[in-house]
């Protein structure tokens, strides 16, 4: 069944996302998807792209002087238009057809409370890096497409779409959006609040790309169902006392604590969306339960704090990285 919204026809879904660039093509699929981050040149009167996407990855936290790395969103909205214009001519110029896909329509995705100003700036970036037009969709809504619930429907449906800047919880009904909030917050706080962790529990420095590397370690230990009790991720980076590169043991336990904090306030927003719910579609809320999408909804302890502060049934979705870029792609044909 086609969709009955107003978008107009367009060639390219994008979710442009905090951690991620995802790009498809209506006949393609998915022709990028890779990291949100550019390498610039610094220090002259211009600074000249030196790297993007998973080349520019490996430079994270390594830059000598004259380089500087930097992303084009935060938070999960755009921040600085400049990077955003040349990450996307960068994806533009990787998709099969080279040149020829520059001219070409786009529809994006973005936060469902975006301001005017954070919209319109996406709107300018898509539009100097060549884009002949650009659409905007609310993400939660089209993770709730990807993840192929009946948002045509007359009933409620609830997501909670978990990015690396973001957390956005929507309930849906008849092709739309009927209530939403978010926070403004993801997997890239949790990583943030990792280094913290260790900074002043243990006196520990680490960068944020080694804390998004031992938060992918303690998922890995959580799902495996051998992990002992007092099992410790081993942790490298530099001591605060004697100033010296060293590695240290953390018990997993301490990191349950850190990511229960971290899910808490995204019960919060849970709650506060529940409370504000229609009573109809509260209870179809209840006999559906509520579906986690995006990155972030793979967190250890996410869908049982939810299950069980809530009562509801908590459903991962299939693919959930994938939802919000999945569910663009649906709504170009
Ligand atoms: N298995 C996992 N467990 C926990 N977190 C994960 C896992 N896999 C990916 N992530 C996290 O998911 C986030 C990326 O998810 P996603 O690609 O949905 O975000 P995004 O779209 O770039 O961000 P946003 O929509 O907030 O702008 C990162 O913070 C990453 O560390
Ligand atoms: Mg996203």
């Amino acid at each position: 069944m086609g969709f009955l919204f107003p978008w107009k026809r367009a060639d390219v879904a994008i979710d442009f996302g905090t951690a991620n660039l995802r790009v498809i093509r209506l006949h393609d699929g998915v022709v990028f998807d890779e990291p949100s981050l550019c390498c610039f040149t610094q220090g002259g009167p211009t600074s000249a792209l030196i790297a993007a996407g998973n080349e520019a990855q490996p430079m994270l936290d390594r830059t000598p002087a004259h380089l500087r790395i930097r992303r084009p969103l935060r938070r999960g909205v755009l921040q600085d238009l400049d990077t955003a214009r040349e990450m996307l001519r960068y994806a533009l110029a990787r998709m099969p057809e080279g040149r020829r896909a520059r001219a070409t329509r786009g529809l994006f995705g973005v936060p469902a409370d975006a301001t005017a100003a954070e919209r319109s700036a996406l709107l300018t970036a898509a539009h100097d890096a060549g884009f002949r037009s650009a659409q905007l969709v609310a993400e939660p809504f089209a993770a709730a497409i990807g993840a192929e619930l009946p948002v045509q429907e007359p009933v409620g449906t609830m997501i909670v779409e978990c990015g690396a800047g973001t957390t956005e919880v929507a309930v849906l009904s008849l092709g739309g959006i009927v209530l939403t909030r978010s926070v403004r917050r993801g997997g890239a706080a949790l990583d943030r609040a990792i280094v913290d962790h260790l900074h002043f529990r243990h006196k520990f420095l680490i960068g944020d790309a080694t804390a998004e590397a031992i938060k992918h370690d303690y998922v890995r230990a959580r799902l495996a169902s051998d992990t002992a009790g007092d099992a410790t991720l081993q942790i490298k980076g530099r001591s605060l006392g004697s100033g010296m590169p060293t590695t240290i043991a953390v018990p997993l336990t301490e990191l349950d604590q850190v990511v229960e904090k971290h899910v808490a306030q995204i019960i919060d927003v849970v709650r506060n969306v529940l409370l504000a719910t229609p009573p109809e579609l509260s209870h179809d809320i209840h006999d559906r339960g509520i579906v986690l999408t995006g990155g972030s909804a793979l967190t250890p302890l996410l869908q049982s704090m939810i299950a069980s502060a809530t009562g509801l049934s908590v459903i991962l979705a299939p693919n959930p990285t994938h939802c919000v870029a999945n569910g663009l792609h649906r709504m170009l044909g």
